[in-house]
């Protein structure tokens, strides 16, 4: 893995760049308001109008962004979750201690707690982390995961860009996660690039073009009918 760094997008909030690869974890334009858009506001927003326990499956868990914002939600709204992520390449514990989401979003002592367990937990072992929300990291390639069928109700699709990662985006994947998800529900990726959407039909998935966070004209939602 290439040497990563901080990096202050323009909400204020932290994501990390990828050196040598001109790559982020987020969007330039805003971190969080990225994340919320993409995976809150279109993703767990449309699942809890129908889902009091809802399970997630979380492609790339790099800086615990999502999982941070899935969290808020779940004590929010009082929904149980279930949320499963993996990571390849952990980050450093130097970066983590960089990571400024909780003092943005201005969350209690408790929900930072929260966070900074998100990274001090064991890998591959689950936590009931609040009485609402039950997390699980493992440190393993997507390509080498087993994943249970029928048992998501919604999948974060944050890997690095396609052409960064075409292998990651490909018909055979899409199937995979196609088949770990329930019937009603929902991957939401940010790339609304024609080959990525190509590869999630194929695998059997209706997509719908939503309009972008700032910075991005449009994403994509894919729904297993
Ligand atoms: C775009 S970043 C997003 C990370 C995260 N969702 C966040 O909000 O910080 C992509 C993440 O996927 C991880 N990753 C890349 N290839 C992977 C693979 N083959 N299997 C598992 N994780 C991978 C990267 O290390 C990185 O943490």
């Amino acid at each position: 893995m290439n040497k990563r760094e901080i990096k202050i997008t323009e909400d204020g909030s932290t994501t990390i760049e990828l050196i040598g690869f001109n790559e982020h974890f987020h969007s330039i334009h805003g971190a969080i308001q990225e994340s919320d858009h993409i995976f809150i506001r279109h993703g767990l927003k449309e699942k809890a109008k129908e889902l009091t326990d809802i399970a997630i499956f979380e492609m790339g868990f790099g800086t615990g962004l999502n999982a941070l914002l899935s969290l808020v939600f779940a004590e929010k709204q009082n929904k149980n979750i279930n949320y499963f992520t993996i990571e390849a390449f952990p980050i450093e514990k130097e970066l983590v201690e960089k990571i400024n989401f909780t003092k943005k979003l201005k969350l209690s002592n408790e929900l930072s707690r929260c966070f900074t367990e998100f990274h001090s937990l064991p890998w591959n072992s689950k936590t009931q982390i609040t009485a609402n929300f039950c997390f699980e990291k493992q440190y393993v390639f997507f390509e080498n995961l087993n994943l249970p069928c029928n048992f998501y109700d919604l999948v974060y699709f944050d890997a690095f860009n396609p052409d960064l990662q075409p292998e990651l985006w490909t018909e055979s994947v899409f199937l995979k996660l196609y088949q770990s998800m329930k019937k009603g529900g929902i991957l939401m990726t940010y790339s609304a690039k024609g080959k990525v959407k190509r590869a999630l039909k194929f695998a059997g998935f209706q997509l719908k073009a939503l309009p972008g966070p700032i910075g991005k004209r449009e994403i994509t939602q894919a729904i297993k009918m």
